[in-house]
């Protein structure tokens, strides 16, 4: 079936039949939908023919480009071979490949174990949920509580959004959470009584920078301290690198930034270079350990998806790491950082309406406000139709709330990058003129 020549079919379809996330559906349906059809590099095209930038690396997942040659020659090698068998009763070549990969890119003896699933939310929700387990068949069953940060977001599943503090999304089903206790600082956190008293089971944190939260940036030194707090009460740090890992902020992981090592480490989005829906879980052999025994002893992780570990996948990301080490791409990140922030404080310095711009590695934030400094009314939704009007100028990109966030693909070129900034600018000018 040819799905792809008939632009008029392809945005009536969607309007009529699908149902996009986190959307508000009835101003979608009112609008023709942008349908992406082709990409290359950080070019994004639709199905009219018209060129974009990715400047959210397709909701913070792609790398290296899209149609990167190596990821796509992965891939069809191993369609080739099989592309999916249950990893449920059996193991598949690239799983295992890629398991072992994972491991050696932290200190020996650190993260051994990769427990492989879909998507963010599974791998924070496999993470509370052994952690969860791992107290209760250890001797330590009052360790049930879980610790996460105000304005974090973890995802979707009940588990992972259980953590989420942004009220908008989470609220409405707070009565079906886990328990968890919401701290907004390190502060908050080392006074919490059941800290001290042995009742938390993990803490959880976006390591450095909370995405979700308009790009906000932790304290230097924060999270080392973390560590220092969890490990004085024997306490699980789990950190959700499903934004942060694989280069984003110029390190190949967020916790290396301050030499932690989790006893939980969460991986997504980046993980396959943004080709295929992958996760994994890692842990340290104390925790796995703590799973072992007799299968009447009922210590084992009763979870799992029937993708789990899908060769497809696992081989995509094999071939995404390779590209790290064969194309040297944390040393093009550190170069396209700076090219970025260069930008980002040309924009602040001569646009009025930029209020502060925020920056870790190829993750940016930009908050807009009125020139004196005032928010701008709500109901006006400037971030949002400063994105839709930057998508005319050939820019894709998403705000949270009036940031405006920018999340390029590391093959972006220097050219590439100021344009997007250029159609940022554009986009805020011409938002500025519409009521
Ligand atoms: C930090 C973080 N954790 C978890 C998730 C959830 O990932 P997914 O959308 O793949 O379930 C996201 C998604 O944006 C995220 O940014």
């Amino acid at each position: 079936m040819d799905f792809s020549c008939d632009p008029d079919s392809l945005a009536r379809w969607d309007s009529e039949h699908s149902w996009h996330p986190f959307t508000p559906m009835q101003d979608w349906c009112a609008t023709e939908p942008v349908v992406l059809t082709e990409g290359h590099g950080a070019v994004l095209k639709d199905s009219r023919g018209r060129e974009y930038l990715d400047g959210n690396s397709s909701i913070w997942t792609n790398l290296h480009g899209h149609n990167h040659p190596k990821i796509n020659a992965a891939i069809r090698a191993q369609l080739d071979r099989v592309a999916h068998v249950s990893y449920l009763g059996t193991a598949n070549a690239p799983a295992s490949a890629l398991a072992k990969k994972l491991c050696s890119l932290f200190p020996k003896n650190s993260l051994e174990r990769v427990f492989f699933s879909d998507n963010g939310s599974t791998a924070i929700e496999a993470a509370i949920k052994m952690a969860a387990q791992f107290w209760q068949q250890n001797g330590y069953p009052d360790r049930s509580l879980f610790v996460a940060f105000d304005q974090a977001y973890h995802g979707d599943t009940a588990g992972a959004a259980s953590l989420g503090g942004v009220p908008l999304f989470h609220d409405r089903f707070s009565s079906y959470h886990f328990p968890v206790l919401r701290v907004r600082s390190l502060e908050e956190l080392a006074t919490l009584p059941a800290l001290a008293q042995g009742r938390i089971a993990g803490v959880v944190i976006e390591p450095l920078v909370q995405g979700v939260n308009r790009i906000h940036l932790w304290p230097k030194g924060m999270l080392h301290k973390l560590r220092s707090l969890c490990d004085a009460s024997d306490t699980f740090l789990i950190l959700d690198e499903v934004f942060t890992g694989f280069g984003r902020t110029g390190k190949m992981f967020a916790c290396q930034h301050e030499e932690v090592i989790p006893d939980f480490l969460c991986l997504a989005k980046g993980i396959t270079g943004g080709y295929l829906p992958l996760a994994a879980t890692l842990t340290t052999q104390r925790v796995f350990n703590g799973f072992l025994g007799e299968p009447s002893e009922n210590k084992t992780f009763f979870y799992g998806h029937s993708y789990t570990a899908n060769p497809l996948g696992c081989a995509a990301a094999l071939a995404n790491l390779a590209i790290f080490e064969e194309e040297n791409t944390l040393a093009t990140i550190a170069e396209k950082s700076r090219i970025l922030a260069d930008l980002l404080a040309n924009l602040a310095s001569d646009c009025p309406h930029v209020a502060a711009t925020r920056q870790l590695g190829l993750i940016a934030g930009i908050d807009l406000a009125q020139p004196d400094s005032r928010p701008f009314p709500p109901e006006k939704r400037m971030g949002f139709r400063t994105c839709l009007e930057a998508r005319k100028h050939g820019l894709l990109t998403r705000n949270i709330g009036d940031t405006i966030t920018l999340i390029p693909p590391y093959c972006s070129t220097p050219d590439q990058l100021s344009k997007m900034l250029l159609a940022i600018r554009k986009g805020i000018s011409d938002a500025l003129k519409t009521p």
